[in-house]
């Protein structure tokens, strides 16, 4: 287990994304959580990709108020109620033009549709013009005082603004926990916009989402076997360039996983873990977190490492 940046919050060196769990057919027809991927599990399906999950010691949970309008948030709740050692980090807040001011309705509400009384992780999900990031910051450092939230992380953060963040939450005594930005094999720009850097150097967590590239980095994915949803419009499915860099990338993922006899997703997850960053996978059902948390279970040489760089 590790902390979560310097805060006193255990987390496991990887966690799973849940943004596409629950009954999206209750959520609006236009959400990206139920259009991105394509029709969504099972509930038997999510039920096992929890079980075995929490088996591996994989024991974080990602989600978002917005993520179909509290559906996955609801689903969650209803998996996990009652067990103290699932860790579950989510986000404000629960529609793209909120305010600031509607923190404390929109965490009561997350709250109630988890079924707990305390966030571990609770997230900004994006910067936004008209919210101020002091502002906000000193309404997630009043939750923490209240007891309703253990620690505070940003997300699609730029490392100005995680500067910002950090230096208002510390005015209140509270370390800045993480920031969760898109991070994987093929979209490294955390290594080139400063965010990589500013997370060592401030002591905060990267938490990588879309670390398999929305399944790409799976190998399933080609430019003649294309995936269902609105992904396959978007960058790394869209394009020539996209689908060569895709090609091109998953030829070296694909040559470690023969080496280590281990998949293409374990390899590209367990090179974000070895960066010190928390990747926080999608898994629609049992056998595919299977896979995932087997990404703790064997290790790269500075070799391997530098053959995917
Ligand atoms: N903060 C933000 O703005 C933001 C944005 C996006 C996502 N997120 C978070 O990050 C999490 C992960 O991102 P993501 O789900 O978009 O992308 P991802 O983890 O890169 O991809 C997940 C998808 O890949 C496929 N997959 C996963 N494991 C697999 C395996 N072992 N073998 C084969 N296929 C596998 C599944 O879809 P198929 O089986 O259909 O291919 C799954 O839905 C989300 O759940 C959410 O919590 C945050």
């Amino acid at each position: 287990m590790h902390k979560l940046g310097r805060t006193d919050v255990a987390v496991p060196p990887l966690g799973v994304g849940v943004m596409v769990w629950g009954d999206m057919t209750a959520a609006p027809r236009m959400d990206p959580a139920r259009n991105a991927y394509g029709p969504t599990s099972s509930l038997d399906d999510q039920v096992e990709a929890l079980a075995v999950s929490l088996a591996a010691g994989v024991n974080l949970f990602d989600t978002a108020a917005m993520y179909g309008k509290g559906v996955s948030e609801r689903r969650l709740g209803e998996l996990t109620e009652g067990n103290p050692s699932v860790v579950i980090a989510t986000k404000f807040p629960g529609a793209f033009f909120s305010r600031a001011s509607s923190l404390p309705s929109t965490l009561a509400a997350s709250l109630s549709r988890l079924r707990r009384p305390v966030i571990d992780l609770y997230q900004v999900h994006f910067p936004v013009r008209w919210m101020s990031i002091p502002r906000v910051m000193d309404l997630m450092a009043d939750a923490v005082s209240s007891g309703l939230v253990r620690a505070v992380g940003v997300s699609n953060y730029s490392a100005a603004q995680m500067r910002v963040a950090h230096e208002a939450l510390g005015r209140r005594g509270i370390p800045l926990a993480s920031n969760q930005v898109q991070y994987s094999l093929l979209h490294r720009n955390p290594e080139t916009d400063g965010v990589l850097d500013t997370c060592r150097s401030l002591g905060v967590t990267l938490i990588a989402y879309m670390p398999l590239a929305s399944g790409a980095l799976t190998g399933k994915y080609s430019a003649s076997h294309r995936p269902a949803g609105w992904r396959r419009y978007r960058a790394p499915f869209r394009g020539a360039a996209a689908l060569a860099s895709l090609e091109r990338v998953n030829a070296a993922v694909g040559a470690l996983a023969s080496k280590h006899g281990k998949t293409r997703s374990q390899i590209a997850l367990r090179w974000l873990i070895q960066r010190d960053v928390l990747p926080i996978p999608g898994a629609k059902n049992g056998a595919q977190a299977a896979e995932n948390a087997g990404a703790l279970t064997f290790e790269l040489s500075d070799e391997d490492m530098r053959s995917l760089t």
